[in-house]
């Protein structure tokens, strides 16, 4: 069955009726403040049509993992202002999330107005690995919309997440995809299902095991899988090489060797890193060929020959889709890998490439270098989802659309 869409809703007529809206609105924040408000800016587009079109919109998201419990640290409060600058207008916060407070602001709202529960994970029933306390939580939700309710699914970075918000609740109202959720879905598509080559994947972050499913779906399909960020010394330690305090897998080492077997013609690693004395900002560094990482320093970048030989390769991509930094870019003396690759990349895209940009920490990077984020064909708001997708895993918050 085909998804229906925001859009469709709108068609149906949205005057007068309280419409759920999960967003993924799980930025970073640091002492309280937002550090990235991507995802923020990302769910605006759906909430606006729907408050013009007269919804009585209610926001659901979660930030952070709070353990089943209110917890300020954890609370949506700097979300719902970030949400008002961008909307032009008041976004209350209700101080639960489904108890009297949200029921009271969700009964006063008018057309075109909006409400943001407080974080869903506040109630353990939101994680519950039982689907009936899951169940008893997505009524509760779904009570917050009276008679004539509706669902839209808007925050993609969740949907991977067997949750009660992203799941659940589909079954217990009228339910459709947002237009985040669309798109995100159209771009991976486009990434997936016939690329054009040369389709060069860059991947980085600090675990082997995170990308291990993704690379294993990816690199028969790809021309060129580059692999940087703390993830390659578990590679560069597969091939014999003395990666001294860096980040490594040892449980990976023997997984390594085998990607490499299977595909050594098109896994690219670096020619050199930059070490450091420490995990520091201002950590003695030198930049070294591979066999010369001297014992105890640790790689924190890729060095700028790496960057020089992962350039050559995106500048003849057709395709490139990217998920993790290449070294420890919030450090500026280990940002030159993760901006150079990054800078490669927008010129591939200028020359006429399509390149994603797979959400998370590369997508944060490209914001806190102060990249062109226009330069990027997509930047992805999923992290996990975006991977689990490309992985070919059936994401539960999408096909519950279908049903
Ligand atoms: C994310 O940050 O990738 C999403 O918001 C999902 O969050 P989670 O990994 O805590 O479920």
């Amino acid at each position: 069955m085909a998804v229906k869409t925001v859009q469709d809703l709108i068609n149906e007529g949205v005057e007068g009726r309280h419409v759920l809206v999960r967003s993924d609105l799980n930025v970073p924040l640091s002492d309280g403040n937002i550090t990235d408000a991507g995802r923020i800016d990302a769910s605006i587009p759906t909430l606006r049509s729907l408050l013009d079109a007269g919804a009585r919109v209610i926001v659901a998201a979660h930030l952070g993992r709070p353990k089943g419990e209110p917890n300020p640290e954890f609370s949506l409060a700097p979300v719902a202002e970030a949400l008002s600058e961008r909307l032009d207008m008041y976004v209350p916060l209700a101080s639960d999330v489904t108890g009297e407070d949200a029921h009271e602001r969700a009964n006063g709202l008018d057309d075109g107005d909006i409400l943001l529960l407080e974080n869903v994970r506040f109630d353990p029933r939101e994680t519950s690995k039982l689907e009936d306390e899951r169940a008893e939580f997505a009524d509760a939700l779904a009570a917050l919309t009276a008679d004539n309710g509706a669902f839209v699914s808007d925050g993609f970075g969740v949907v991977h997440r067997e949750q009660a918000s992203v799941y659940d609740i589909a079954k217990k109202l009228p339910h459709y995809a947002g237009g985040l959720v669309e798109t995100e879905l159209e771009v991976l598509k486009k990434v997936t299902e016939d690329p054009a080559h040369p389709y060069a994947v860059v991947l980085g972050g600090s675990k082997v095991s995170d990308k291990l499913g993704v690379i294993e779906a990816l690199a028969p399909k790809v021309d060129n899988l580059i692999i940087g960020g703390g993830m390659c010394f578990t590679f560069l330690a597969a091939q014999g090489y003395e990666v001294g305090g860096s980040l490594l897998q040892e449980d990976m080492i023997d997984t390594c060797k085998d990607l490499l077997e299977r595909f050594g013609d098109s896994i690219v690693l670096p020619d050199d890193v930059v070490v450091a004395e420490r995990f520091d900002k201002d950590a003695e560094s030198r930049t070294v060929e591979l066999d010369s990482i001297p014992a105890g320093w640790m790689g924190l970048d890729i060095g700028e020959k790496s960057v020089e030989k992962f350039s050559q390769i995106l500048d003849e991509a057709k395709t490139v889709f990217w998920n993790g930094p290449m070294g420890v870019f919030e450090f500026e003396k280990f940002a030159g890998g993760t901006r150079g690759v990054a800078e490669s990349i927008i010129k591939a895209t200028s020359n006429g490439a399509f390149s994603v940009v797979g959400g998370g920490d590369s997508a944060a990077a490209v914001r806190t270098l102060g990249l062109d984020e226009e330069g990027f064909s997509h930047i992805s708001t999923g992290g996990g989802a975006s991977l689990e997708f490309l992985e070919g895993k059936e994401l539960p918050g999408v096909a519950v659309l279908e049903s």
